[in-house]
């Protein structure tokens, strides 16, 4: 990559020959201005390339806004696509996933042939406890090949898979199975996590103890330790493989288009987490087009998205994407940095990563340890990189950029969301490249930043994110309250989808996004909701108020910030705060940890009574506090 400045503004670095000789799609601008022509031809063109059992009536019913249906009257299913179509390839026999364990002494490879018998014996175990089409499965499980076929084992029998993240404790899990009303957990016996066991298994029986619905739990052992099984409801995994059921035959259910394919909870600014839902066409076509063209996924790759397969990005650019492309993946069960800081680069060597896609908390931990760390490895086999989660910061950008890419690999600076399912702020691999931009909106779709009346505010300046057009794997509704849908995305700018995040545009029609303009924090890139933070602050019985803010922090992009109001007859005492930031993290799991407590005698309210977070993250920030007219301390 050269790096001049001819027409754009700024710091640009431009696609090198060689960059513009690999990839796929040589001309962005003639594609999007194809697609923004007609985004519904765009997109029935990239569905063409997938198989349906029955073809589209319709690309697009908008008729029932913002109801949205796409590839109306189509039959397919996503694992059809996914694994099944391969087998009549020459890619039965080429790798779909390699892993390897923490400890590095175990790798494990697929093949799609073999893929399909995992995914197969699981299906039919699954079908076996009694899972039917549309029943909800909730998937609690480690790093591991399983956590793969369980989610497309689901998807291949119909049923629809709520995957909680790990990382989670227990009355996130048991929040989550409960809303969802899951019939099976599937769980491992635990978890191995920088050297030492997180007990999901355990976990699972406190969660589902309050869980009436859960007539199975079926457990994958994984760390080989001993763990309570409840005789007829827990089943080891290895045992049930025995069984005659699991064999590594199971037919592929016929699924309309707009069937669910899962639902996947994500926090919003109040409430109880949101139960996104995906559907089985539109997501197909959506993750498969963006990886397709955005990662520029070739049969000689080898791609690693080093997300948590509990998260979004695990589910559309681990598991559902690259199938859908006949991809090679990579997944590792360690961190990045256990037990050395090397570990990734390692494995990026050893395995001849070609596409590395991470979030930047990860690439500013790596970026600490220093140079010394990637250098000690052959990084050569890279050809391009990837950023999702939060806004890079431009120095960890460069550092990416020149310290593991050798000035050769461009970034994919990739903005998207739980609800959005796929990319949809991204540049492909020949856009000119600003550090921190995601560039311009993928193909079909047009953003706008908004200020508070629903005007488009000038360039470079900030004010909110909106996506104009559908997508085909857009959420179609939180799961079970259509209404909080309508409410949270479509009611601030009706027709428009309302991102919850801040954002800027420059001259050049590239998108800054500056961070979430809700009270939603991004810590190391996970999203959690201020809400839940306080509401598990307050059940603690010496708190009678609390507020939860994010501040930025070196590593995490943000980290979790707390003023508490204790009850009459408490002391507020260092040890306090201590088993407060403990009792959130066993309510909701480690990683909302708050930074700190710290006690108040008061919060600052609105004169109705809503906690002011902005003026407590000025205050705490030392910056101007803002419009306070409706403060009433
Ligand atoms: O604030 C944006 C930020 O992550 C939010 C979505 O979080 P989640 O649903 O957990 O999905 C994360 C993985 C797709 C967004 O509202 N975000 C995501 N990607 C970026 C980003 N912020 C800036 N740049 C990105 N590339």
């Amino acid at each position: 990559m050269s790096k001049s400045k001819p027409q754009l503004e700024g710091e640009v670095y431009y696609p090198s020959n060689e960059v513009v000789e690999q990839a796929r799609l040589k001309d962005w601008d003639e594609m999007a201005e194809k697609a923004r022509k007609d985004p519904q031809a765009f997109w029935a063109a990239e569905a063409e390339e997938l198989e349906w059992f029955k073809k589209w009536d319709q690309v697009l019913d908008d008729s029932k806004k913002p109801f949205f249906k796409w590839f109306v009257g189509a039959k397919t299913n996503i694992v059809h696509n996914a694994i099944d179509r391969h087998l009549k390839t020459y890619r039965k026999n080429k790798l779909a996933l390699v892993w390897e364990s923490e400890d590095g002494k175990t790798e494990r490879t697929f093949s799609y042939f073999l893929l399909n018998r995992e995914v197969s014996r699981m299906a039919n175990i699954i079908k076996a406890m009694g899972v039917n089409k549309g029943d909800r499965v909730t998937i609690y499980m480690g790093r591991i090949p399983e956590i793969a076929f369980a989610m497309l084992a689901c998807a291949k029998i119909g049923a629809i898979h709520s995957v909680v993240f790990g990382g989670f404790s227990v009355d996130a899990l048991q929040g989550r199975i409960d809303d969802s009303q899951s019939k099976l957990v599937i769980t491992c016996d635990g978890a191995f996590q920088n050297g030492k066991i997180v007990e999901l298994k355990r976990t699972v029986d406190e969660a589902v103890k309050r869980c009436p619905s859960v007539e199975n739990v079926i457990v994958v052992k994984r760390v080989g330790h001993e763990v309570p099984m409840e005789v007829s409801r827990d089943h080891w995994y290895h045992d049930l493989c025995a069984l005659p059921i699991a064999n590594g035959k199971c037919a592929t259910e016929v699924m309309d288009a707009e069937d669910p394919l899962y639902i996947l909870y994500t926090s919003g600014s109040t409430g109880r987490p949101k139960a996104i839902l995906h559907t089985h066409g539109g997501y197909m076509v959506g993750t498969y087009t963006t990886l397709k063209y955005v990662f520029d996924i070739n049969d000689e790759d080898r791609y690693w998205c080093a997300a948590d397969p509990g998260w979004v990005t695990g589910h559309s650019y681990i598991v559902y994407g690259p199938m859908l492309n006949g991809a090679t993946s990579f997944m590792s069960e360690a961190g990045p940095s256990y037990p050395y800081p090397n570990r990734i680069w390692q494995q990026v060597e050893r395995y001849g990563i070609r596409i590395l896609y991470m979030a930047p908390t990860a690439i500013r931990g790596l970026m600490r340890f220093g140079e010394a760390w990637p250098n000690k490895h052959d990084l050569s086999s890279l050809r391009l990189l990837g950023s999702v989660g939060e806004p890079i910061n431009p120095e960890a950008w460069k550092w990416y950029y020149r310290v593991i890419g050798k000035e050769k690999c461009p970034i994919m600076d990739t903005w998207w969301q739980t609800e959005t399912g796929m990319f949809m702020i991204t540049p492909t691999p020949t856009v000119p490249l600003k550090p921190g931009s995601g560039t311009r909106p993928f193909f079909g779709q047009e953003a706008e930043v908004l200020d508070e009346a629903g005007k488009p505010v000038a360039d470079d300046t900030e004010g909110y994110l909106v996506l104009k057009n559908p997508w085909p794997a857009m959420l179609r509704t939180i799961y079970g309250d259509p209404d909080r849908y309508v409410n949270q995305y479509w009611s601030k700018y009706p027709g428009k989808y309302l991102t919850g995040d801040s954002a800027k545009r420059d001259r050049d029609g590239y998108f800054w996004i500056i961070g979430r303009a809700d009270d939603v924090i991004k810590v190391s890139g996970h999203r959690l909701g201020t809400a839940e933070i306080e509401s598990a602050l307050v059940s603690h019985h010496a708190v009678a108020e609390a507020a939860a803010i994010g501040l930025p922090h070196e590593v995490k992009g943000q980290a979790i910030h707390t003023f508490v109001l204790l009850r009459s007859g408490f002391e507020a005492s260092p040890e306090l705060a201590e088993e407060l930031r403990q009792h959130v993290a066993t309510h909701m799991g480690p990683i909302a940890r708050p930074e700190d407590v710290k006690f108040v005698d008061k919060l600052p309210k609105t004169r109705s009574g809503k906690i002011m977070r902005r003026v407590l993250k000025a205050r705490a920030q030392g910056l101007p506090e803002g419009d306070v007219s409706t403060l009433d301390e």
